[in-house]
């Protein structure tokens, strides 16, 4: 088991700088075993958004590809909502790169 440490911002501001990322993790599952606020009620196949959060600029480029089913839900979200470095982070695999990754949760 591999483990990597990020740093999360929740939704009041405040920064978490010590979250374990466990490598058999989505973001989305860590986010969710680390007791952060999010709801992911698709369970994480990309079709309900309640797991948007936006990533550094630099973490945002390291994971890599966003799907079609990703792109199409981020689409759906509304301009105040989305950022550049959007993602659902249940489509975010775990990476060793991302290590020092800062999420910040996104909006309901
Ligand atoms: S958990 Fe539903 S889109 Fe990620």
């Amino acid at each position: 088991m591999s483990t990597i440490m990020i740093t999360v911002i929740d939704r009041e501001g405040a920064e978490h700088s010590d979250v374990d990322w466990e490598d058999d993790e989505s973001l989305m599952e860590c986010l969710v075993r680390n007791s952060f606020p999010i709801l992911a009620t698709c369970g994480g196949n990309a079709s309900c958004s309640t797991c948007h959060s936006f990533l550094d600029q630099v973490s945002f480029e390291t994971a890599g590809e966003i799907d079609e089913d990703e792109a199409d839900v981020l689409d759906s979200l509304t301009e105040d909502e989305r950022e550049p470095t959007s993602r659902l982070t249940c489509q975010v695999p775990w990476d060793e790169d991302l290590e020092g990754a800062v999420v910040r949760i996104g909006p309901f």
